[in-house]
């Protein structure tokens, strides 16, 4: 199949390419390169074994994507292209919903005239919310957003939603990730963010490189065996390959299906602290501070779904997580 893939050439979208190539598909990259960099495009191709089309541009430019479209007998997108820092997402709410939002309608209204009716899209366990209890599964109500971020990303899932039932030829895949970290084992291939990092695994990083002196662990009192927050990591290789398996079973049959990409299994902040010094020999330095708002005790996924009608499922440990986002780390 040819696979646009928006936001290609970021963090999963990367890793995702890659797996697409080995698989044989055929991949164009939409990017505007806000949160990643050209030379990513080369990586991929050095280790998906194959070629691919990259444009530089913005999910919101209507001509550009028709002209892509025109160009090419697209037979699906994958869309990872939006803005994902949830502490920024409160400080600037108009570029989180003009860009997750706007881009997405955008997005839709260029396939739909094209007649590419095929999506599979990045949500995230954010739309579980605090109201549901873990393990989370697909089919419990979506909770409610704590910040403009996860707002986004539930609103897009309904959207999709209400765009399948206007035309109920759309295929459409809601995969919702738990926590990706990890790194390509080629080390050529990371995480790489912008500005000032909020998730646990680049800042873990940053007190590894010694750009920081420790670790705050958001809270030490929740109700988990160490009281430190529990949440399901997975290895973004892990989760890229999800995606060509829930692809492959979407194209072709029309209808929502909803999936949670984790490994089933929570991990404490302190556990993956531990398997971090573990596999990699470096001590990292812990200051229990206060809790973060809006964080939640628990959170991992059922992952019985995904299995059962995709055959997928995480392989790769927690281990494998952090040796691979060292090798990252010292390659760069
Ligand atoms: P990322 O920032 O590394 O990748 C996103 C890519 O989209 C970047 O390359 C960026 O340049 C591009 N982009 C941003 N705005 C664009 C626009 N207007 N037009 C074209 N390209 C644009 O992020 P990621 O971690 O790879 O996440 C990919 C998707 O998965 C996002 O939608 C994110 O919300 C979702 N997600 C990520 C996580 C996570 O922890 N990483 C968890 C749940 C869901
Ligand atoms: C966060 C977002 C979520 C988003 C996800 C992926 C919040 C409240 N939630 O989820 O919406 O989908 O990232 O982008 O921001 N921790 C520390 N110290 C740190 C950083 C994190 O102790 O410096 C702890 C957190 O309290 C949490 C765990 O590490 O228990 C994981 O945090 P993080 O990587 O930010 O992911 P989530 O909170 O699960």
């Amino acid at each position: 199949m040819l696979i646009l893939v928006t936001g290609g050439t970021g963090f999963i979208g990367s890793h995702t390419c890659v797996e697409l190539l080995k698989a044989g598909h055929g991949v164009i990259i939409l990017d505007n390169l806000y949160n990643s960099k050209k030379d990513t495009a080369a990586r991929i191709e050095a280790l998906g074994g194959g070629k691919l089309v990259f444009y530089e541009g913005d999910i919101r430019d209507r001509a550009l994507l028709d002209s892509v479209f025109a160009r090419h007998a697209i037979d699906a997108v994958i869309h990872f292209a939006g803005l994902k820092a949830v502490g920024e997402s409160c400080a600037k709410p108009l570029e989180y919903y003009g860009v997750n939002i706007g881009g997405t309608v955008t997005l839709c209204e260029a396939m739909r005239d094209a007649g590419c009716k095929a999506m599979v899209f990045s949500s995230s366990a954010t739309v579980y919310g605090s109201e549901n209890f873990v393990p989370f599964r697909e089919d419990m109500p979506t909770g409610k957003a704590t910040n403009p971020y996860g707002s986004t990303k539930i609103i897009i899932e309904q959207l999709l939603r209400d765009l399948l039932a206007s035309d109920p030829d759309w295929q459409i895949c809601l995969l919702r990730y738990f926590n990706p970290v990890g790194a390509h084992p080629s080390g050529q291939l990371g995480e790489d963010p912008n500005g000032i990092p909020n998730n646990l695994m680049p800042i873990i990083s940053e007190v590894a490189l010694g750009r920081r002196d420790c670790l705050q662990v958001f809270g030490g009192d929740y109700d988990t065996p160490d009281g430190t927050g529990v949440r399901d990591y997975i290895h973004v290789v892990d989760l890229a390959q999800g995606h060509i398996r829930a692809l492959e079973n979407i194209v072709g049959a029309p209808g929502c299906a909803i999936y949670n990409l984790g490994t089933g299994k929570g991990l404490s902040v302190l556990e993956l602290v531990r398997a971090f010094t573990e596999a990699t020999g470096v001590e990292i330095p812990c200051k229990i501070v206060g809790r973060r708002p809006g964080d939640i005790a628990y959170c991992y996924a059922d992952v019985s779904k995904a299995k059962r009608e995709l055959d997928w499922e995480a392989r790769l440990s927690a281990a494998d997580m952090c040796a691979d986002v060292w090798r990252w780390l010292l390659r760069q």
